[in-house]
């Protein structure tokens, strides 16, 4: 994808696996920007009134991604700040689509750094007997739909929240003037 976006919606959209770091880094970058900054999950739980957890062992996986879905959408369709999606919203084909033409950007992360920061976490995703590894699995079956939907992929573990935000900025600052967004890995 080139420097084209609609000028409607998020100034950018960060995607990737749990542990990437897409709410910290999107809070710095939404504030370096000047606008706000939203989060998918917490959308759900706040118009839900419900715990990610709970949706997903009481309604299960898939009206977990129907409630999803309806969020990430209405979000692309109104807000112009910076969002973060939930790291499975864009294996939803709806979600995926509705994403072309926006600021979309890969934060990506390996296994291991991105295990050991949800390790204590309650995703329900990596409950079970081999947390590490079901983390891994899913992120190796994802890897090419992030790349597939972003405008650029950034590496996510090479450095502090801060320095990952700076890196955003520049290789956005570089799309927006319609110039060849980086190297697809
Ligand atoms: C999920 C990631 C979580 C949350 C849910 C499912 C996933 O969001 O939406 O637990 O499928 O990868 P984060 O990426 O913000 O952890």
């Amino acid at each position: 994808m080139t420097g084209e976006f609609t000028d409607r919606g998020p100034s950018a959209v960060l995607i990737g696996f749990m542990g990437a770091g897409k709410s910290t880094v999107g809070r710095i970058l939404a504030d370096r920007l000047g606008v706000d900054f939203v989060d998918t999950d917490s959308e759900i739980v706040r118009t839900t009134g419900r715990s990610i957890p709970d949706i997903f062992t009481s309604d299960g996986p898939q009206h977990f991604r129907e409630i999803e879905r309806d969020v990430v959408l209405d979000v692309l369709r109104t807000h112009r700040g910076v969002v973060a999606l939930g790291g499975g919203a864009v294996m939803t084909p709806a979600v995926e689509s509705a994403l072309a033409g926006h600021r979309v950007i890969y934060l990506r992360i390996d296994a291991d750094a991105g295990f050991a920061r949800v390790a204590d976490s309650d995703r329900p995703l990596i409950a079970g007997d081999d947390p590490h590894a079901r983390y891994a699995e899913l992120l190796a079956a994802r890897d090419d739909t992030y790349v597939r939907a972003s405008v650029f992929v950034v590496d996510a573990g090479a450095g502090e929240p801060d320095t990952v935000a700076d890196v955003i900025l520049t290789r956005l600052a570089h799309a927006l003037t319609g110039e060849r967004v980086g190297e697809r890995p």
